[in-house]
Parts: C-alpha cells; structure tokens; sequence
C-alpha cells in the first residue's frame, strides 16, 4: 500500500548506511521511488542499477565502518555529493557471528561496539553541520529488540551496542532538537534478511515464528514504512527522541 504521494520525498537528500541489501536496501529503493535523492552505502560498492527508478539521483559510497574515521567520511562525502543533507539513516550493523560470553575476546568486543555503536556515534556527529541547515533534518538509528531483551544467546555485546543506540537516539534527540534536527529509531524484530541466513538455524526461526503474536517472521519491507514516516518532516514533525518498534508483536512495552 502507498501511504505517501509520489513524489513525497522530492527534495529530500538522503544517506542510508548499510543499504548494500537487506533493511537499508529496501528503505533506499522505497525512497528513490518517492523522489529522494540518495546516497547509498557497503562495505564494498553498491550498484546504482540496483535501486531501481526514480527522479532523484543515487550516489553509491563503500566503507568498513570498523575502520575509524570512516563513517564520518562517509557522511561529508554523501553531503558534498548531494549538495547538503536532510536526513541520515545509520542502519549499518551486524551481529559478526554468534560469540558465547565465555569464549569473547577484547578484539571480538571491540569490534563489534566499533560496527555497531562508535561508527554511529561519528556518522552522527559528522552530520550535524549539515543537517543544520536543513529545515527538515532528522537522523534516524537502526536499533534491535535484542536492546530490550538482551537478544538471543551469542549476541550479547551486540545486544548492548543496540541499547547502547537506544539510549543515544534519545539523548542526541534531546541535544540536537534546538538545532532543528529530530533523532528517532526504528527497532526491527526478527526480519528475514541475510543477518538470520548468517545467523539463525531454521530451527530457531520456526520456535521465534511461534512466538510472534501476528504468526510470521517480517520483511525487510515491513520495516520501511517506519523509515519513511520518521525521515518525512511533514509526517512526523513533532516525534525525536522515539523508538518505533517493528516486530509483530513479539514485544509489547
Ligand atoms: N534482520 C533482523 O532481524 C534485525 C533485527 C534487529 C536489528 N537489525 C539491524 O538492522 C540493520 C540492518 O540489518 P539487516 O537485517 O538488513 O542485515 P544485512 O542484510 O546483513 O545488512 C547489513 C548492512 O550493514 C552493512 N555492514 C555490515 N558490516 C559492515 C561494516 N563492517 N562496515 C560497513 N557496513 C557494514 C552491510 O554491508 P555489506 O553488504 O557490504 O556487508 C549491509 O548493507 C543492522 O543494523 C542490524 O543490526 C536487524
């Protein structure tokens, strides 16, 4: 169902990190059809063919956001390339394998926090001179219901890296609302994309699915919606500091 208009997006310059595939990929595809102009991220170069058509322009960008120093560059390039910048969408994360807390090592802890967490930290940070002179900026992070539940055995730092998120979104809101710049998250459940191909037995997918009061797993699409709704200053102009959570009903606050 469409739920804006078809050109909603039509000025909008937006950065997507993480959007190679899965939950970002269909956000940046969602908003290419509504107009936005993007910029669009992976740890290798994603094809611009592959976000299919739309009025605006598509700026693919490559970066390990392991690395320090590179999300924020990132963020500067896709603003010099767009011309500015109304949006940032930092969904780039995983959980880098299933690690038992007894068998994680600093290195293992540190680079998951760097992914997860400190890269979100700099991309915000280097977007705030332009989102600044923006008149409808937002940020919006991509956190987990593993921030409130503590996830599923094996995630436990990336867990935290997402409370970590949680807790960020809404002090940053809180900061960087005098600035004009609402900051929001989206909190997926368990969406089928590569993350639980890499990570999930069909086993656990078939005990998480009966645990889920609307009776499926979810999409990368059920999710854009909320992304949509957060970045569009029209749609949400008076929501920051919130977490949308997009789980089936698997938690209810
Ligand atoms: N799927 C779920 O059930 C679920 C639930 C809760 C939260 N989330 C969160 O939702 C977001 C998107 O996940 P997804 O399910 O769409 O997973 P996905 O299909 O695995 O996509 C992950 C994205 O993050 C990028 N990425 C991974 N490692 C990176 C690195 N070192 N540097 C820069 N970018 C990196 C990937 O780029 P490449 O393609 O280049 O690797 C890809 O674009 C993540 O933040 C994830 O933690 C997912």
């Amino acid at each position: 169902m469409q739920i804006f208009d078809a050109n909603a997006f039509s000025g909008y310059r937006v950065l997507i990190t993480g959007s190679s595939r899965g939950i970002g990929h269909n956000v940046a595809m969602a908003l290419r059809q509504l107009g936005a102009d993007i910029a669009v991220h992976g740890t290798a170069e994603p094809d611009a063919k592959q976000y299919g058509e739309g009025a605006g322009v598509v700026f693919p960008l490559a970066g390990d956001f392991q690395k320090e120093g590179t999300a924020a560059k990132i963020v500067s390039t896709a603003a010099e390339y767009l011309g500015g910048l109304d949006c940032l969408i930092n969904n780039a994360g995983t959980m880098m394998g299933r690690n038992p807390i007894t068998d994680l090592t600093p290195q293992m802890y540190r680079q998951i926090v760097d992914l997860n967490a400190t890269s979100l930290v700099e991309a915000s940070i280097a977007a705030i001179p332009a989102l600044s002179e923006s008149s409808q900026a937002s940020i919006i992070n991509t956190t987990s219901i593993s921030a409130r539940t503590g996830g599923s055995p094996g995630s436990s730092v990336y867990s935290s890296a997402k409370a970590f998120v949680s807790t960020f979104t809404r002090s940053s809101a809180r900061e960087l609302a005098p600035q004009g710049i609402r900051v929001n998250a989206v909190s997926p459940g368990t969406i089928m994309t590569d993350f639980h191909v890499r990570y999930s037995t069909p086993e656990k997918l078939a005990a998480t699915t009966l645990s889920i009061p609307i009776g499926r797993l979810g999409e990368a699409a059920d999710c854009t919606s909320a992304y949509l709704f957060l970045a569009h200053a029209g749609a949400s102009s008076y929501i920051t500091g919130q977490v949308i959570e997009v789980n089936g009903g698997s938690l209810m606050p």
